[in-house]
């Protein structure tokens, strides 16, 4: 296990150098958030170029992310928006909203991006009311045992064709461990799967990755309706 892991994370850097994935605006992002003491879990360079690539490919003009940390994942997400474009991340801790917005701002994205400040819930629940006009791309990113929820949420803010990203949804395999079941980050990653499999609105999948952050994956889903 230990050999695996090592030769995964030596495989993620030597896809950061021969396709030039970091650049002094990441690092100093990623830098500026361990400083301010926030957990190292931002998604890896080439999960984050995958982001940026999606969102090219859908032609995202506008983009929700749900769980911002320090801003690492956004800034790739707001790279990809056309002139015009906007992204709007939700994060429940003010120290991570503070220093995601500060990461923003140096990267040059402070105009399109906004970080809504409090509890995603809630935040979810405004935009529905407010009349949020839809996103063309939506990645779930925070608290796992939320993300049935969440995902009931966005689909009142997607249209025909909005792509929807989980992060996150394998936990290092426990998410097919009977032992772990009772886990509210396994409960919650598993019940969001099966609703993305229920939801004869979406065509989903799902796909699993080891690297620098273990041994993990994503679903991708696309809505029609
Ligand atoms: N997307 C980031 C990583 C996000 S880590 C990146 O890849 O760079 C998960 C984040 O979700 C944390 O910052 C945490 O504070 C936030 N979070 C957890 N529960 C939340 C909730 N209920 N509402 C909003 N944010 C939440
Ligand atoms: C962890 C990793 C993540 O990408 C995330 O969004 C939350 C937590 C982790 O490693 O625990
Ligand atoms: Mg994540």
């Amino acid at each position: 296990m230990h050999t695996e892991t090592t030769q995964w994370a030596a495989v993620d850097s030597y896809f950061e150098e021969a396709l030039h994935l970091n650049d002094p605006v990441l690092d100093h992002a990623l830098a500026r958030s361990r400083e301010a003491g926030l957990p190292p879990h931002e998604v890896a360079p080439n999960q984050g170029r995958l982001l940026q690539i999606f969102a090219q490919m859908a032609r995202a003009r506008r983009i929700l992310e749900i769980g911002t940390l320090g801003g690492y994942s956004t800034i790739w997400l707001a790279r990809a928006l056309p002139p015009g474009g906007r992204l709007l991340s939700l994060e429940r801790d003010p120290a991570c909203a503070r220093v995601a917005r500060r990461n923003l701002e140096t990267a040059g994205l402070g105009a399109c991006t906004e970080i809504i400040e409090g509890d995603a819930r809630d935040s979810l629940r405004r935009l529905v009311a407010e009349g949020a006009p839809p996103f063309d791309l939506i990645f779930l990113d925070a608290d796992k045992a939320d993300n049935p929820h969440y995902l009931a949420a966005v689909l009142a803010l997607a249209r025909d064709g909005t792509v929807i990203v989980g992060d996150n949804i394998i936990r290092g395999g426990r998410i097919a461990d009977p032992a772990a079941a009772g886990q509210p980050d396994v409960r919650g990653a598993r019940d969001f799967l099966e609703a993305l499999g229920r939801d004869l609105r979406l065509t989903a999948t799902a796909i699993q990755t080891v690297g620098s952050k273990g041994w993990d994956g994503f679903s991708l889903a696309v809505v029609s309706r």
